[in-house]
């Protein structure tokens, strides 16, 4: 079932995302070489509940976590944890879900620990313009092979692989709602895209293969070659024109098309 949100509704996925966005600027913000990945998520946790928020995460079929903390060669969905010290040369990429007054919102940053190599922050940057191109694809009369098009274009123009076996998806009361949003695609093929219809992008993009493993822990994704890998998300809004960031209220495209010109 595809839903198309009411004002009322879109408002609310407005205060989820703000929310969100101010969490994962004080999360990215806090992180230093030394931290535990643990110490990373109870803060979060923290910042969440203080909100008023509940972590969407947490105890979501099982995970025991509020945030994914994926470093390096991990894609997606790094469990927190004591053992896991972050060190200077790493990328780490920081995943949260917030539910506030009954509505969701998903984001994901990847920022660098301490000073890094190029190519990893050239990962990084490729990466988030990578969403931005998918994103600026998301407008009502589109189709989603549109947006999986734009990011798998720019991926592999810069010799990275595209994840298959994880997509974006769409959000609203559940943090998980159809469709499916592969980060991979053919321009006008797939779901036609409506306005008011709330979706999560999220690129996850390797310095290699696209190919996955599963750890045993039934949870963390890496690469199967070991390459880096990173991750960046966001909650949006369909409508006539580009979309709105609900994950990023400060976000203008306005800004980010100009610096592409230049
Ligand atoms: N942002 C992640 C996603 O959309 C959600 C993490 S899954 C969880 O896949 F189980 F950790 F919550
Ligand atoms: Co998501």
């Amino acid at each position: 079932m595809i839903y198309i949100r009411n004002d009322k509704q879109i408002e609310k996925m407005r205060s989820a995302g703000a929310l969100l966005h101010e969490i994962l600027g004080k999360l990215a913000e806090a992180v230093r070489p030394g931290m535990t990945t643990a110490a990373l998520d109870a803060y979060a946790e923290e910042l969440i509940r203080r909100a008023g928020a509940t972590p969407s995460f947490l105890n979501y079929r099982g995970y025991p976590a509020s945030i994914c903390t994926s470093v390096d060669d991990v894609v997606v969905h790094g469990i927190p944890s004591d053992s896991v010290v972050l060190t200077e040369g790493s990328i780490l990429s920081i995943d949260c879900g917030v539910e506030l007054d009954g509505w969701q919102s998903d984001s994901a940053i990847t920022v660098p620990i301490g000073e890094i190599a190029p190519e990893k922050q050239h990962l990084i940057d490729i990466t988030r313009q990578c969403f931005f191109e998918g994103a600026r694809m998301a407008v009502a009369g589109n189709r989603l092979g549109d947006i999986g098009h734009a990011v798998q274009s720019l991926a592999e123009k810069n010799n990275y692989g595209v994840i298959r076996e994880l997509t974006g998806h769409g959000i609203g009361r559940n943090m998980h709602e159809d469709p499916n949003v592969p980060n991979f695609g053919e321009k006008g093929k797939g779901l036609r895209l409506k306005k008011g219809m709330t979706i999560a992008i999220e690129p996850m993009i390797s310095m290699g293969s696209y190919d996955i493993m599963l750890h045993q822990d039934g949870w963390t994704v890496s690469t199967a070659d070991g390459l880096p890998c990173s991750h960046y998300e966001h909650t949006i809004l369909i409508g006539d024109g580009l979309p709105e960031l609900l994950s990023f209220p400060s976000f203008s495209w306005e800004e980010y098309l100009s610096t592409l010109e230049n």
